[in-house]
């Protein structure tokens, strides 16, 4: 895996590329919007810096691994990679229509991979003609940082195509764990009713969402309540799981809150917006 690319240049996206680089692969980070790729570049080197300064890698490390990251907005850039991860929007049309183009344009020994927090691995492979080298390759928020991938494999996935991402994901440093290809796979399967139903105490005056994190953090030992993550996942992020977990699995329970929804069609998208259940803005206070 020498080159590697990485499409969405957002918070996920960012933090792949900057694994994938550290790593030693040279990377191509492709987003549609020019400014997502600015920031990413800001924000990459900003968080190259900070492991540098703790000690956690040394500089010339650092200043390798930001010399090895390629920025672009045209696909056909991407056409040596060894592995394409896509962290793109949660949208299942968006990402398939995706990855039809790129399986056109990347080699035939190419893995393509997807970031997608919810999404069928399987429906995704469809939209290929390499259904054996399509897999999910699920990262935590945020990549650098957090320990977990989970490895979803799809129905037609290969060993070959399974044991070169998991190899992959332990060169990044991560813990790997295996998930069947059903809605929400282990991890938000389990973690989005919790965030969701955080939002119904909220929306039904249980109480403030201060003690709700407050009882959350303190009463479970998490290190952030649900509401704070949620702002930090992206309300859009979690609406578009739960939509998926309701779909996939067919029960009521995973309906969205009303006050989620509210929240997203009001544009309070979380921490990336400056503004989600919780005010990151300096004024007004909320
Ligand atoms: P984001 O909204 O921060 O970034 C998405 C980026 O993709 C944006 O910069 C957007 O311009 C770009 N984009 C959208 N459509 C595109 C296209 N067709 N071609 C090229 N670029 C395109 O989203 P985020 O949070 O980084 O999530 C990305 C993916 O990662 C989603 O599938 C999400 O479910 C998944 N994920 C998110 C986590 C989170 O905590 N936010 C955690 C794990 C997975």
């Amino acid at each position: 895996m020498k080159v590697i690319g990485v499409i969405g240049a957002g918070q996920m996206g960012a933090g792949i590329a900057q694994l994938a680089a550290v790593s030693g692969a040279d990377v191509w980070i492709l987003d549609k919007d020019v400014g997502a790729l600015k920031n990413a570049k800001m924000s990459i080197y900003d968080s190259v810096q900070r492991f540098v300064s703790k000690g956690q890698f040394d500089k010339e490390v650092g200043n390798n691994a930001i010399a090895r990251l390629q920025y672009t907005s045209n696909l056909e850039d991407l056409r040596s990679a060894d592995i394409v991860i896509e962290a793109i929007v949660e949208n299942e049309d968006v990402k398939k229509k995706l990855f039809a183009e790129l399986d056109k344009i990347v080699k035939g020994s190419a893995i393509l991979a997807s970031n997608t927090s919810s999404i069928s691995i399987t429906r995704l492979a469809t939209s290929t003609n390499r259904p054996h080298q399509v897999i999910g390759m699920h990262f935590m928020n945020p990549p650098p940082i957090m320990k977990l991938v989970e490895i979803i494999r799809g129905a037609d996935t290969s060993d070959e195509t399974f044991n070169a991402t998991k190899k992959l994901a332990e060169r990044f440093g991560k813990i790997v764990v295996c998930s069947k290809d059903y809605s929400g796979f282990i991890v938000n399967r389990i973690l989005m009713p919790m965030i969701n139903e955080a939002f119904h105490a909220l929306y039904t005056g249980v109480a403030t969402k201060e003690d709700i994190d407050a009882g959350m953090k303190l009463g479970t030992n998490q290190p952030m309540g649900p509401l704070q993550l949620a702002d930090f996942i992206g309300l859009d992020v979690c609406l578009s799981i739960l939509k998926v977990l309701q779909a996939g699995l067919g029960d009521i329970k995973y309906a969205p809150c009303p006050l989620l929804v509210q929240y997203v069609d009001a544009g309070r998208l979380g921490k990336k917006r400056g503004i989600g259940v919780y005010n990151y803005r300096k004024s007004p206070k909320l």
